[in-house]
């Protein structure tokens, strides 16, 4: 793998570790970054290895503060830039992998930093956490599924209110809201990442995958159709430990 100039990665003990590192601009998201980013994505959705991941910030201020808006006023034509979505969707990506993803969320996580951490499995915040949805304040929306995937973490009439307003919440009102899914002192945030991670280590990688698809691909259903995909995926999983026990 190339060496990378916006994120850190390294892999140990089956968990990976993808640190976001632009602490002098508070991580914030570029070009170059969503280039890096796809890139590792890719390694560990097809690195057997690696059992979960755990996304964090570097320096003591933020986990990502948004979009680099120096490169507001620099981005492409739509057209360049639709293409360059397709072939380079990071978001689609986050979303398309199997293993456990987990958010160690610190300091500022405003636009694009919310929006990745949404495309996590798991978010443990530390109590210095700020988080929101800048977007509308500068004329613009979410473009990283975070108009979907807020209100469908936290409800339609909170999201909008993050959504609308940029009003930004606290680690307190965070965990009331289930944006995260606990709350820790920031001594202990990598700490607390690693137990869920080491967790989850000895457990059969497919079930996590298909935990994961149940539960993401079934919001999108009707009752019936999730109860429906719950008991396909869940026969295929028997299936392939037969299997998998019989060789
Ligand atoms: N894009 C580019 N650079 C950014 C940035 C962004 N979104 N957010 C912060 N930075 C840079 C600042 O320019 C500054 O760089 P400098 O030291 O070279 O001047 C550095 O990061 C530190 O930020 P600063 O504003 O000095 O810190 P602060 O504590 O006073 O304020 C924030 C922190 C997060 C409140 C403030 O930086 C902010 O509002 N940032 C924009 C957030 C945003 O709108 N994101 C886009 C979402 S789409």
């Amino acid at each position: 793998m190339d060496t990378f100039i916006t994120i850190i990665y390294e892999k140990q003990d089956e968990i990976a570790y993808v640190t976001l590192n632009r602490p002098d601009v508070l991580n914030v998201y570029n070009m170059q970054m969503r280039d890096e980013l796809f890139q590792v994505l890719a390694a560990i959705r097809d690195d057997p290895e690696v059992r979960a991941v755990i996304f964090q910030g570097a320096g003591e201020r933020a986990f990502c503060a948004g979009a680099d808006l120096s490169e507001f006023l620099t981005a492409p034509s739509p057209t360049i830039a639709r293409q360059v979505r397709w072939e380079r969707d990071v978001w689609g990506l986050f979303l398309s992998i199997p293993q456990l993803l987990i958010a160690a969320l610190h300091g500022y996580v405003l636009g694009d930093g919310l929006e990745m951490a949404l495309c996590c499995d798991i978010r443990i915040a530390s109590e210095d956490v700020r988080m929101g949805a800048p977007e509308a304040g500068l004329g613009i929306i979410p473009a990283a599924g975070g108009s979907q995937t807020l209100p469908r973490t936290i409800g339609r009439a909170p999201a909008l209110d993050m959504l609308l307003t940029g009003r930004w919440v606290t680690a307190e009102e965070a965990c009331r809201l289930g944006l995260v899914n606990k709350v820790v002192p920031r001594g202990e945030l990598l700490s607390s990442a690693e137990r869920v991670a080491n967790r989850i280590k000895g457990y059969d990688p497919a079930a996590v995958k298909s935990a994961k698809q149940a539960v993401n691909r079934g919001l999108d259903l009707s009752l019936l159709e999730g109860l429906e995909l719950e008991a396909r995926l869940g026969s295929s999983l028997l299936v392939s430990q037969v299997d998998r026990k019989r060789d």
